[in-house]
């Protein structure tokens, strides 16, 4: 963590709908080498539904906030429409995780704070397991390992991972 520098976490509202979009964006995982596509991208159908209209009941999410501004976010929702399932679907009780911190702030341990308020209050919540799909190349892989997510099914470049939510 940087000196001095304090961070606030806090619980995503419907507000937070634009810097979500804004994280949804930055979460896209640009292989070296390749060029970041356009902001637009995100208003793609299989894109947009993790953020669109958030605060939804199983919607659950927190920020990392820094004078004022979302730098990070930590998010799950339920993505199990048949005709356009979420990448890191499992089941219709299992939500999917995205998280992304922006680049200036990354490796600085605000990714960890975020998933564990969110394992925290996702377990309070009696949710039983959180997924996620990550491309085999994303160096997230070793943080999602580290908090016990562990792989679930290859798909192609992608690993379908999945945490079992202890008890509180
Ligand atoms: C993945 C991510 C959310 C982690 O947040 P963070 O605050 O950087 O993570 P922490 O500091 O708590 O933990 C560090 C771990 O994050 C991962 N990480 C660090 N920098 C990263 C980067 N630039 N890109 C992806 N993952 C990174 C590594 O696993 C690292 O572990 P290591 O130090 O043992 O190598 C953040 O790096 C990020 O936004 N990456 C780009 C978006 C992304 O890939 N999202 C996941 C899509 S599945």
């Amino acid at each position: 963590m940087q000196s001095g520098v304090e961070f606030r976490i806090r619980e995503i509202t419907r507000d937070d709908i634009p810097a979500l979009e804004r994280m949804l964006y930055l979460a896209i995982h640009v292989p070296e080498g390749q060029e970041a596509p356009l902001f637009e991208i995100i208003y793609q159908p299989d894109l947009y539904h993790y953020v669109e209209n958030f605060g939804q009941a199983n919607d659950l999410g927190f920020a990392a906030e820094l004078n004022g501004k979302v730098i990070a976010a930590a998010w799950a929702r339920n993505l199990a429409d048949p005709e356009l399932p979420g990448y890191g679907y499992v089941d219709e009780a299992t939500p999917e995780l995205s998280i992304v911190v922006e680049p200036a702030f990354r490796g600085q341990g605000i990714g960890t704070r975020l998933l564990e308020a969110l394992h925290q209050e996702l377990s309070q919540r009696g949710v039983k397991q959180i997924s996620l799909s990550v491309q085999k190349s994303n160096p997230a892989r070793k943080l999602y390992e580290r908090q016990g997510y562990q792989t679930f099914e290859v798909r192609g470049e992608d690993l379908l991972m999945v945490k079992i939510l202890g008890k509180i």
